[in-house]
């Protein structure tokens, strides 16, 4: 609607046709404050308030403050849209070239420790197999670290390691796992068979020496079903040496044992001969424990509700750090843990070239 008074009319088709005809935020900030500013046309407006009739000085009023409230809102409108240009002006700038080289960065400052490395090694070794992974708790109790492992109170095994008991607290005794054992027991406790699975982690011993650190790794294999045999279980070993020494044919000795656990218990060696300062595995006339294993004995399955006369099973537990030693030629266990940067970036393995991974089982 036209204005009876022309200048407010006038005014406000000058702004309107400046503001759509701005460039850029700079040129709409200059109409800004060239009509809104202290000295600015619309403040100027207000002034000849006074130059009008009585009776129109309250209309007139009112025009320049609507005009003031229009402008205001059209020049934010526009340096909306402004800074909207501008965002996607830079969006399409900011091109990121895929093809150029990597800024030399720290990534190959880092190390896998051969704990990881060889532990993933076995995992996807056993993946293979279709073995799956299982967890267990590192502070067990006593019930699944011994007693339902046949290990009772009594058990001259129980004197055979030396285990770190926690304070007792409500009368309960903790400790820490003293092998992956449990884990068989609290897989078969949550698990119906077929049960097949692997659980690697961490164990306990007071013990410290050359080959001895008082926290280890082992890795514990169990098979569960109606038919597995001893056949599986030295199948099932033969296979996985061959995978991680990555050697394709090796010599095996199975050694009769003793596990409670397990009957018959049986140690597993791997022939082995040192040439020039290096060993050589699978071959030779030496012998290298790696194992221990056997059939599940009938007692455990009982403890965990299983029929003797309708499952059985083999069990294996395996040293990791044992393993990573014999594999990749370090002679003291105490160095894994030390922390020394100089030991794990001459041992450790790069994070993009891990050696064996993804490699498995040989067809
Ligand atoms: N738990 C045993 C240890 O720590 C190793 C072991 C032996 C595990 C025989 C087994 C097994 O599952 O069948 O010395």
């Amino acid at each position: 609607m036209m204005s009876k008074f022309s200048d407010i009319t006038k005014l406000k088709e000058k702004l309107i046709n400046d503001i759509s005809k701005s460039q850029d935020i700079s040129q709409l900030e200059d109409i800004r404050i060239s009509s809104l500013g202290k000295k600015g046309f619309i403040t100027s407006l207000l002034k000849n308030i006074t130059s009008q009739k009585p009776e129109d000085k309250k209309e007139y009023g009112e025009q320049v403050n609507i005009l003031k409230k229009q402008i205001t809102e059209e020049i934010e409108k526009v340096r909306e849209d402004y800074l909207q240009k501008d965002i996607i002006k830079k969006i399409n700038q900011d091109k990121i070239d895929v093809t150029l080289p990597i800024r030399n960065t720290n990534l190959e400052n880092g190390r896998i420790h051969p704990i990881t490395q060889v532990m993933e090694e076995i995992v996807e070794i056993f993946s293979d197999m279709n073995f799956s992974i299982a967890e267990g708790p590192d502070i067990e109790d006593d019930l699944h670290n011994f007693n339902l492992l046949n290990i009772p109170d009594s058990h001259p095994a129980r004197q055979m390691v030396d285990t770190f008991y926690l304070p007792q607290k409500d009368g309960e005794t903790k400790l820490l796992r003293t092998h992956t054992s449990p884990v068989q027991i609290r897989t078969m406790l949550n698990e119906k068979p077929p049960i097949r699975i692997i659980a690697p982690g961490r164990t306990y011993r007071s013990d410290s020496d050359q080959t001895h650190t008082p926290m280890f790794h082992q890795v514990e294999g169990l098979v569960i079903d109606e038919s597995a045999n001893m056949g599986q279980l030295k199948w099932c070993l033969e296979e996985f040496c061959k995978a991680f020494f990555e050697v394709s044919e090796i010599k095996m000795r199975l050694r009769p044992s003793y596990f409670p656990f397990t009957e018959p218990s049986l140690e597993v060696d791997i022939a082995c001969r040192k040439e020039k300062n290096q060993l050589i595995v699978g071959e030779g006339d030496e012998w290298l424990e790696v194992l221990g294993s056997g059939m599940v004995h009938p007692q455990v399955l009982r403890n965990v509700n299983l029929d003797p006369d309708k499952y059985q099973g083999f069990a294996f537990g395996l040293g990791i750090d044992r393993l990573a030693m014999l594999k990749y030629g370090m002679t003291d266990l105490r160095a894994f843990f030390d922390s020394d940067l100089n030991w794990l970036r001459h041992y450790g393995f790069k994070v993009f070239d891990i050696p064996s991974l993804s490699k498995g089982l040989s067809e």
